[in-house]
């Protein structure tokens, strides 16, 4: 039997579908502006998440509460025009969705219709069931996200880790087959126990995206400035770092700095 993966040229939510039930392990990873998603889609990347992380990592909020329907849509057209292959989703941001179903689907044609993306995303299960029936009626994609809900974290208290408890993981588990059954293309879990992921990745043939849950799901998703080393005080268990930029960045712009400073730059070769 051949090993070769079925290459694709554009990856689409069906594209997705088929990885899991083929066995192929999804990337993906954060991006919210046109360099970096341009480096993200050429290195392959199957799906790139235009996620509300933004609000702590560009404008440097302390949660993802702030950021708006508008930066949302901003940060989505930039990421757009970069891409070639992967999927976009992006996040609808908190109070875009959150009231009723209408304000919900309003939302989600906006940053369809003004960004060009190719899908959404919205944290929660069935308190938000009816508003992602509402966008997917209107021929949505729509991916959803349960475990560690990062709008909900003043309900939470904390970023550790949720649904350690039964109770919770059987909710867990129900919200996922439910947004499996309304049409959902896909779910991220955040932050939950290996075990736990690995019995949702079985329970559903939608693909589960995990961030901190292990490596039974069908896919990991990370953003984008921890998993390159450009943020340095966020250091959870789960995130690999494959760079250390803070450092490598801080090192050349020490240089530059020196190099104006003494003159050195620009030499003769650098000027008309
Ligand atoms: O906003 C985001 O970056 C996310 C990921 C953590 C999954 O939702």
């Amino acid at each position: 039997m051949s090993t070769a993966k079925k290459q694709y040229k554009r990856v689409t939510v069906k594209s997705l579908v088929d990885m899991k039930a083929s066995g192929e392990k999804i990337s993906m990873l954060t991006a919210y502006d046109y360099t970096m998603a341009k480096i993200v889609d050429g290195a392959g990347v199957d799906v790139i998440l235009v996620g509300d992380s933004a609000s702590n990592v560009m404008a440097g909020h302390e949660t993802t509460l702030p950021i708006t329907l508008d930066q949302m849509i901003y940060h989505a057209s930039s990421v757009i025009r970069a891409i070639d292959r992967a999927l976009v989703v992006v996040d609808l941001p908190f109070g875009s969705y959150q009231s009723d179903p209408k304000e919900a689907l309003r939302s989600a044609i906006r940053i369809m219709k003004e960004s060009g993306a190719h899908s959404v995303k919205l944290e929660g299960g069935k308190e938000i069931k009816e508003s992602i029936k509402r966008i997917l009626h209107a021929g949505i994609p729509v991916m959803g996200h349960l475990g560690l809900t990062p709008q909900s974290i003043y309900k939470f208290g904390t970023y550790t880790v949720r649904a350690k408890e039964e109770e919770e993981a059987e909710r867990l588990v129900q919200d996922a087959k439910m947004l499996e059954r309304i049409g959902c293309f896909g779910i991220v879990l955040e932050k939950i126990p290996a075990a736990l992921a690995k019995r949702v990745a079985e329970s559903v043939s939608i693909p589960i995206i995990g961030i901190g849950a292990g490596p039974n799901v069908d896919g990991q998703v990370l953003v984008l400035h921890d998993m390159l080393g450009m943020t340095h005080e966020f250091n959870p268990r789960f995130l690999r770092r494959y760079l250390n930029l803070y450092e490598d960045m801080t090192k050349a712009m020490e240089q530059y700095v020196a190099d104006v400073k003494s003159v050195d730059f620009p030499n003769e070769n650098e000027q008309y």
